[in-house]
């Protein structure tokens, strides 16, 4: 297949490419742009960072877990094209140079990358915005010293990438507007058209960001077969909120959930900071955090406390479900062959929503559990009571027990040490290199038990240290 999109301003066709060639081998290997380092290979180290422009912006991604249809029509710029055409060093390279933001250097491409990323954008938070971007020798304050330092620098240029639209009917590809073909290419984009291709076809692998399947390729070395990526399907990407409803597209990333959550449901929102990274979460979709069924995702335990309901699509039919509902068993989801999910609703109410996630890391790492609890309560009563738990069991799932033992009582100390007990008939965690059975376990009572000490006004945050 072919791929058209801008390189470091130049327009670019990789030609005769397989489906999921990453990025990173492509620049690397083809085109000799040795610049992007591979760390990793996983999405985990940020040594690949490039810049991505589309119509939404110009965001940081890890090349090594990108495959090149992902970026048709896109502008793309590497460590090579951050300086200005005529060698002047573009403001964050200097800083680092000042600021002595490099060792050995490995790790240097992908931080000015994604350090000239924040400055095109404006964005100043360098902790959350470069938790993505590890160095194992230099030490971090002399490169945030050096992020702080660029900030209020005029952009250059050069930096302000237009991307190769699909609206510029690139040679050789399907042309903007035209008839939705017979879907043999990697490119739907119409979504009628799609979805009576992939019943037709359900054997197809379904690529949204890649965040999940990339890995498939990069490090168990799978030949995915037949490939379809969601990215351009109309229809399946953007947050609509409505009086009483928040819709969600599949394909919505979540750093564009980030923003909605952050007005409706912080605590979701906070989840979502603490979401792989910046690199990610700028990739990752909720759908694909839904429909890998992983036990372990951020996404489902919160979105199973809001009450979240699953739009799925075959061909014609559509048909909706809870979410809780659609995790049957490790690795089994109710989704049939060539169904795909559409979209996500909430109601949109009052916010009594609650996240904690504990991992080994603050940044960038899995959850060993992660609790996400609805609890409404009225005239010192629960009222409601949704407990879900990601990390507890073979999917996301609900303490039903639990929840019996808060609805409908006092909400006091008691009582929800009495919910705590119950989740012991809820769960029988596994142990493994995250957690052991017994820590899961304790650490999800405590959960709750945070809740309701939360609730009572007292300071449980830990980056918060009040007296
Ligand atoms: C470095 C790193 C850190 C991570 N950190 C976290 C984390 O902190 N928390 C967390 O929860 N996850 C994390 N993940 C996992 C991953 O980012 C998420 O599961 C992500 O949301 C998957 O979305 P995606 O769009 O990348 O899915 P993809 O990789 O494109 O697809 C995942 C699966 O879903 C299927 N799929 C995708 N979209 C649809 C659809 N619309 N309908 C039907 N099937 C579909 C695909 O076929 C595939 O089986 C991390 C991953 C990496 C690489
Ligand atoms: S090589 Fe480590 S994130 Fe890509
Ligand atoms: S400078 Fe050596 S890894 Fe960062």
């Amino acid at each position: 297949m072919n791929v058209s999109f801008r390189l470091n301003g130049e327009d670019v066709t990789a030609t005769d490419v397989s489906p999921t060639t990453t990025l990173l081998d492509w620049l690397r290997e083809t085109r000799g742009l040795t610049g992007t380092k591979e760390g990793c290979n996983e999405g985990d180290c940020g040594a690949c960072s490039v810049i991505v422009t589309d119509d939404t912006g110009a965001l940081p991604l890890n090349a090594c877990i990108l495959f090149l249809p992902q970026l048709r029509g896109k502008a793309i710029r590497t460590v090579e094209g951050i300086g200005a055409p005529d060698g002047t060093l573009h403001p964050v390279q200097q800083a680092m140079i000042d600021h002595h933001g490099s060792q050995c250097g490995f790790c240097t491409p992908g931080f000015i990358t994604t350090m000239a990323a924040n400055h095109l954008n404006g964005r100043t938070d360098h902790d959350t915005a470069l938790a993505g971007n590890l160095c194992r020798c230099t030490g971090y304050a002399p490169i945030i010293r050096a992020a702080k330092a660029a900030e209020t620098a005029p952009v250059p240029a050069h930096m302000h990438d237009i991307p190769l639209l699909l609206a510029k009917n690139i040679p050789g590809e399907p042309q903007a507007g035209a008839a939705p073909p017979e879907y043999t290419t990697e490119y739907p984009t119409n979504l009628d058209g799609f979805a009576d291709w992939y019943a037709a076809n359900p054997d197809t692998t379904l690529i949204a960001g890649a965040t999940d399947v990339g890995l498939w390729v990069t490090k168990l070395m799978r030949d995915l077969g037949q490939t379809a990526f969601l990215s351009h399907v109309e229809g399946l990407r953007g947050i609509t909120v409505t009086d009483d409803t928040i819709t969600i597209g599949a394909t919505t990333t979540l750093s564009d959930l980030h923003p909605v959550m952050a007005e409706h449901h912080p605590a979701f929102a906070e989840l979502i900071r603490r979401y792989g990274s910046a690199q990610v979460r700028n990739a990752a979709t909720i759908g694909g955090n839904v429909a890998n069924g992983s036990p372990i995702g951020d996404g489902p335990p919160a979105l199973i406390a809001l009450d979240a309901t699953l739009h799925l699509r075959q061909g014609a039919k559509s048909r909706s479900l809870p979410i809780a509902d659609f995790f049957i068993d490790y690795g089994k989801q109710d989704r049939a062959k060539g169904e795909f999910l559409t979209h996500i609703t909430l109601p949109r109410s009052a916010d009594h929503l609650r996240c904690y996630k504990l991992s080994k890391r603050f940044d960038q790492d899995i959850s060993a559990v992660c609790g996400a609890f609805w609890i409404d309560v009225a005239d010192g009563k629960v009222q409601t009571a949704r407990l879900a738990f990601g990390g507890m069991a073979g999917t996301p799932k609900r303490g039903s027990h639990a929840e019996a033992a808060l609805s409908g009582k006092p909400w006091t100390e008691e009582t929800v040490r009495a919910a705590m007990a119950e989740l012991a008939e809820d769960f029988t965690p596994l142990s493994d290199m995250r957690a052991s059975a017994a820590y899961r376990m304790e650490a999800a009572q405590n959960m709750l038990l945070r809740a309701w000490t939360e609730d009572q006004g007292a300071p449980t945050l830990v980056l918060e240290v009040r007296a």
